[in-house]
């Protein structure tokens, strides 16, 4: 059967077992989304939201884009958070990257790749920033992945700082931002110990003019 084909085949059979197990499960679903949990992670393949957190239909509102970016003028991002944050009253958002990240490998090693270039900046600009804490990694594999857990923070971070969480904080919404990070050869979710739920919580957390004030050590 080819690729296509085992889509449609693989759809009814997961439905039919779904409702086997669940017989009201799409009829519920379909009258009501209530997740508790935004999720913001990157595109690649290898990463399925619901399934490494074993999350079923309806209990994540996902946001993928290339190496998890939050940028404070990209409107599909910053809808997904305010609809996520104002109409779902979301409890949680995590920006969730992972180890060995295409975009940010390439980001690193400026590779020209084409109109990504310009989205992939994004991750260079963390570079810049953390010069001082990379440059002195002299082991690549490693400098990599200290890249790929500083994109997670600085990106939680912007989430902290969007107009939406921060209206949400002022109005005092229970909303906390998490960021995570995934290893893709052994499956495992890792938190870098950003956990923010108010603007003092971040700035506890972050010193807005010189970055981070805690390196993100992984947890769990
Ligand atoms: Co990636």
């Amino acid at each position: 059967m080819d690729g296509l084909k085992r889509m449609f085949a693989n759809n009814r059979a997961w439905a039919a077992e779904m409702t086997r197990r669940s017989p009201r499960f799409f009829q519920d679903l379909s009258e009501l989304q209530e997740p508790e949990f935004l999720w913001i992670g990157c595109a690649d393949s290898r990463v399925p939201a619901n399934e490494i957190v074993g999350m079923r239909p309806g209990e994540l509102f996902v946001h993928r884009n290339v190496a998890n970016i939050v940028s404070h003028t990209d409107f599909n991002c910053l809808s997904v958070i305010q609809y996520a944050v104002e109409a779902l009253k979301v409890r949680h958002i995590i920006v969730c990257g992972h180890y060995g990240c295409g975009g940010v490998i390439a980001a690193q090693k400026n590779k020209r790749l084409g109109l990504i270039d310009n989205w992939l900046r994004h991750v260079q600009d963390v570079q810049e920033k953390y010069r001082g804490v990379l440059s002195p990694i002299t082991d690549e594999a490693e400098r990599q992945d200290r890249l790929c857990e500083l994109n997670v923070i600085e990106q939680a971070v912007n989430v902290c700082q969007t107009t939406v969480v921060q209206q949400a904080w002022r109005a005092g919404q229970d909303l906390t931002v998490h960021g995570w990070i995934y290893r893709l050869n052994d499956g495992l979710l890792h938190d870098l110990g950003l956990c923010v739920s108010s603007d003092e919580g971040l700035a506890d957390y972050y010193n807005v003019t010189h970055g981070i004030d805690h390196w993100p050590v992984p947890r769990g």
